[in-house]
């Protein structure tokens, strides 16, 4: 096994020098530039996959050092690690688990035995269970505790079992089954509950309680108030196994809340949270698009991952949207990326990427148990193109801060609207443009001079109103935004995900930095609840503490 980036995760290694002495070179060269010394630049950088199309031509790289990133990812040994995780290897170091979401949408293979078990036979199995409970809800065949079909579907989930599936029912709206209303709750913030309680009708509710512990407090609190909820408002305990089913892997927990295991659709401790839509905790997505739609979303997906695997690491869109990514990290210090959808249904995905990223790669010790002497995880933060334009994006176009962008742009619309659609799409890439070629100062004082401004205005203005450019993105085009694009869209992600996390050798797999909050967050509860005193708290905790209890009175 060829383990260039070892121990020090990168740093140090040969591959990682040789990609290090590109920087000088290519920092002193604008991405505009490059156009013109590479001519088949954008044939040469740009590559098509599972549907996708990407254009990574508009960064500050150049042939030569994309292939030294493409080296350093071979000598970091991705495609074995790429292997292990597919068959089901133990990846997951410190919780001593396999990593096997891309068995969840592997619908070719006729088996993938891990530790003795064909997992492929028990995923088909249980999709069917949801499949057959999807299509009676949605015919209008499950009936409520008074006779009525459903009409509204409440998911009670957080983290990995809210993200995934409300990113997606909200993408996939345009194929939204027309009497579903889908809701999603996550928050303890009781407002979150309360709202959804207002707007539904307890015997046309269906809620579905998503969690693979069962044991999140968020969870937890909300599904009891829920329960609560629909008892008060006429339901009976018998009636509960009409309006609460229970997605988990922890049978135990589910029966001890009250759902009948009968209700309850079951997962595998080797589906990680921020992975998991794939799997039942994608029911509501199942309820809201339907089982003929899931299985696009899976088919989108599973093509990705067909490409991930097979392609050579030269042309796997994965692997090379991830190498850019850590060149801007490691190489150019950016410390953010920004992911724009020019698509208004894909206003979660920034949410549902923030969780995939930064809880998978936010991590500050090697795979070996060693701090880390290199940046992992960036920042990612996004928000929808056009709205962004007036927002942000001025920190984007002349802000100190270098943060590499992906647009996201569906080139077909799923509405009729199509003068809308021509004026997004002319939006999204005349940002990538602008950003990219700027515009100098001699372009702007030209500009003013034609507009007959008085040279002591232009030279006032002149510097104000001119861009430096070099800002880099990549652009994603979807054909359109359905299930098979989304799906290869989120797989790629979570494939670049990964690559990064092997390149910068920690565990993506592994959460427990979000430890150490809940446990505060237990005994500071004990103590609002006069359960306990404040003794353990820090001064200021304490006087928080002690300020809030005192208004309480
Ligand atoms: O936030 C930590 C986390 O463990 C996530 O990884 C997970 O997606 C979320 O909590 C929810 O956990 P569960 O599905 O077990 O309720």
């Amino acid at each position: 096994m060829n383990t260039d980036s070892a121990n020090s995760g990168g740093r140090r290694t040969v591959a990682w020098q040789a990609v290090q002495d590109h920087v000088a070179r290519v920092s002193a060269t604008p991405i505009r530039r490059w156009f013109e010394l590479e001519p088949r630049r954008f044939e040469a950088m740009s590559l098509e996959a599972a549907g996708l199309f990407v254009d990574f031509s508009k960064n500050r790289i150049d042939a030569p050092t994309l292939q030294k990133l493409i080296d350093l990812a071979r000598a970091s040994d991705v495609e074995n690690r790429r292997d292990a995780m597919f068959v089901g290897e133990r990846i997951n170091i410190t919780e001593n688990r396999s990593v096997l979401h891309t068995a969840l949408r592997n619908l070719t293979q006729p088996e993938l035995i891990v530790g003795g078990v064909n997992v492929l036979a028990d995923i088909r199995q249980v999709r069917q269970q949801m499949f057959a409970f999807a299509e009676r809800v949605r015919s209008g065949d499950w009936l409520g505790h008074s006779g009525k079909p459903v009409t509204d579907v409440v998911n009670i989930g957080i983290g990995g079992s809210d993200l995934g599936p409300r990113m997606v029912c909200e993408a996939l709206k345009s194929f939204a089954h027309p009497r579903l209303r889908m809701h999603f709750v996550a928050n303890i913030d009781g407002d979150a509950l309360a709202d959804v309680l207002k707007s539904v009708d307890p015997e046309r509710t269906l809620f579905i309680v998503a969690s693979k512990t069962f044991t999140t407090i968020e969870t937890l609190t909300n599904a009891h108030s829920a329960r609560r909820w629909f008892l008060d408002k006429g339901g009976s305990e018998k009636d509960i196994a009409r309006h609460f089913v229970a997605v988990s892997t922890n049978r135990d927990a589910v029966a001890g809340f009250g759902i009948d295991p009968a209700n309850m659709f079951p997962f595998w401790d080797w589906v990680g949270g921020r992975y998991s839509l794939w799997s039942s905790i994608g029911l509501s997505i199942v309820l809201c698009i339907g089982p003929a739609q899931f299985e696009e979303l899976l088919r989108g997906a599973e093509a990705m991952d067909k490409h991930f695997r097979s392609a050579p690491l030269e042309a796997n869109m994965p692997v090379i949207m991830a190498m850019i990514g850590v060149w801007y990290r490691n190489f150019l210090d950016a410390s953010s990326i920004a992911v724009l959808p020019y698509a208004e249904h894909l206003h979660r995905l920034p949410a549902y990427l923030q969780q995939l990223d930064m809880e998978s790669n936010g991590k500050s010790v090697t795979r070996d148990g060693a701090r880390v002497n290199h940046s992992t995880g960036p920042i990612v933060w996004g928000e929808p193109g056009t709205n962004g334009q007036h927002a942000f994006f001025q920190l984007l176009h002349q802000g100190s801060e270098l943060v590499p962008i992906d647009f996201i742009l569906p080139v077909e619309p799923t509405h009729g609207l199509s003068a809308h659609h021509q004026l997004l799409v002319a939006n999204c890439l005349a940002q990538g443009s602008a950003l990219m070629n700027g515009k100098s100062l001699d372009e702007v004082r030209a500009e003013l001079v034609a507009k007959g401004v008085a040279n002591t205005e232009i030279d006032r203005l002149a510097l104000h109103r001119s861009f430096e450019g070099n800002r880099p993105s990549n652009t994603l085009l979807l054909n359109r935004l359905d299930a098979a694009s989304l799906g290869a869209l989120i797989a790629l992600y979570e494939h670049k995900v990964f690559v990064q996390g092997v390149i910068w050798n920690v565990n993506s797999f592994d959460q427990w930095g979000v430890e150490l909050g809940k446990v505060v967050a237990t005994d500071i509860g004990d103590i609002l609840a006069g359960r306990s005193a404040a003794t353990n708290l820090d001064p200021s905790t304490q006087g928080l503490v002690a300020r809030i209890l005192a208004k309480g009175k």
